[in-house]
């Protein structure tokens, strides 16, 4: 009996001491897998501060709900704060080390522009095969069969913008003025105005991007065809589909508004939707137009179907902050007084050194680091999604 008893006794020891020695050994590997990441030449910058939640930022308010959504889909409109709510959203995947569906190439990886989502233009990383990807804020027109395989499970989010502001922007931005040869004009987008369709119709331009996202460029973007933006009932379904299918439709002229929507409804922090403003043309250097009354009518009248769009998700868009309740406007406040401070003096609220080279992360640059985290963790994309 006491030669027994002795007997496991040695072997409990034995056991003990092999789980101690290898939880031991793992544990150094893990620490030296660690070390070796934040040592990568060229990448100390990116890595000292916010890659792992404890060296982040501390939030100064914690969310009221759980868990936070991981899976995001951001169908991003060109010329409405689209740059902008996608670096806020990169940077939350970024430092959560999640699964970005990225296009080939250019700096923002697109996958498709003029011809609706497809998963054969998105990268296929080795990590895909186990649960899809987990966000999504490349450029993508709207397809939800091919979305939802690359990014199961997914929120869908968007932001629109006042078809006026949206008409110029896009104008100004892709210097459309000089491709119609309209320079000489004092006003190129009044001119523009008095016969679009005219202008419009120059071959060269037909299947250009900026030439589909002058008229009706927002719904073109969520799926639309411009031969069926002519049928009404068409564009009635059309925002029966985008109500019943994407979780959430903001605002860019309510910007910061939007952001506490979004916050909530993600079961986000504070911290993650702090921004800076992303690709705001340079006065200086591209044009910015005169919108007369007059010019206003005639850009409301040729764009009015994403007038009727953008009208239908202004009311939804109020409906849910008067759903979000009284704390809105206080939390509305304390989001812009947050914002107001130069990222440089932040540092006493949120108790770190590097916020704002963090926040100065913008989209191009985020995508690029995505996707070379990506490839440290599931090797170099080996082609392209397919059936
Ligand atoms: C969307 O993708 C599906 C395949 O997943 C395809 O059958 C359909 O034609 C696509 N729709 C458009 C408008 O391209
Ligand atoms: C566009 O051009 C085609 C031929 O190039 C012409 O038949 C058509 O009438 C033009 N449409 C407009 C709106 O100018
Ligand atoms: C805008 O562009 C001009 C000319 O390229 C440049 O001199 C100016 O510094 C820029 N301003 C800003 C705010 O970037
Ligand atoms: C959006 O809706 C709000 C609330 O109804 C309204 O005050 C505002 O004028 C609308 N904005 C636009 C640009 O139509």
């Amino acid at each position: 009996m006491a030669d027994r008893f002795h007997f496991s006794k040695r072997k409990v020891t034995i056991a003990i001491f092999v789980i101690a020695t290898t939880g031991l050994i793992i544990f150094c590997f893990n620490l030296h897998l660690q070390s070796s990441a934040f040592h990568r030449p060229g990448n100390e910058k990116k890595k000292q501060g916010f890659t792992d939640s404890h060296r982040f930022p501390v939030p100064i308010d914690e969310p009221s709900c759980s868990p936070p959504v991981d899976r995001v889909v951001l169908l991003k409109n060109h010329k409405a704060a689209g740059g902008t709510l996608a670096a806020i959203i990169g940077r939350y995947g970024y430092r959560k080390d999640l699964d970005f569906a990225l296009g080939k190439s250019g700096p923002f990886y697109e996958t498709t522009r003029l011809i609706p989502f497809s998963r054969k233009t998105v990268l296929h990383f080795k990590n895909f095969d186990q649960y899809g990807y987990q966000m999504l804020t490349s450029q993508a027109r709207y397809n939800r069969t091919e979305l939802d395989y690359v990014v199961p499970n997914a929120k869908y989010i968007s932001i629109i913008r006042n078809p006026v502001n949206h008409l110029e922007s896009v104008f100004g931005f892709f210097r459309m003025g000089k491709k119609f040869k309209l320079t000489e004009f004092e006003n190129p987008l009044e001119e523009f105005m008095k016969k679009p369709d005219f202008y419009l119709n120059q071959s060269a331009l037909e299947y250009n991007l900026p030439s589909k996202l002058l008229n009706n460029g927002q719904l073109f973007n969520f799926g639309m065809e411009p031969e069926d933006m002519l049928n009404s009932h068409k564009v009635k379904r059309k925002l029966a589909e985008m109500d019943s299918e994407i979780d959430l439709i903001l605002i860019a002229e309510y910007f910061d508004e939007s952001m506490i929507l979004m916050k909530r409804f993600f079961c986000w922090k504070l911290s993650d939707i702090l921004y800076l403003h992303e690709n705001v043309r340079n006065r200086s250097e591209k044009a910015r137009y005169e919108i007369s009354p007059s010019l206003e009518e005639k850009i409301l009248s040729w764009n009015a179907k994403d007038v009727i769009m953008y009208n239908h998700f202004n009311k939804t868009f109020w409906n849910k902050v008067k759903e979000y309740g009284p704390s809105f406007e206080k939390d509305l406040a304390e989001f812009r007084r947050i914002q107001k401070v130069d990222c440089k003096t932040m540092e006493n609220t949120f108790k770190v050194q590097n916020l704002c080279e963090y926040l100065q992360f913008r989209n191009t640059r985020l995508l690029r680091e995505i996707k070379f985290e990506m490839t440290r963790r599931s090797g170099p994309p080996d082609g392209f999604l397919g059936w």
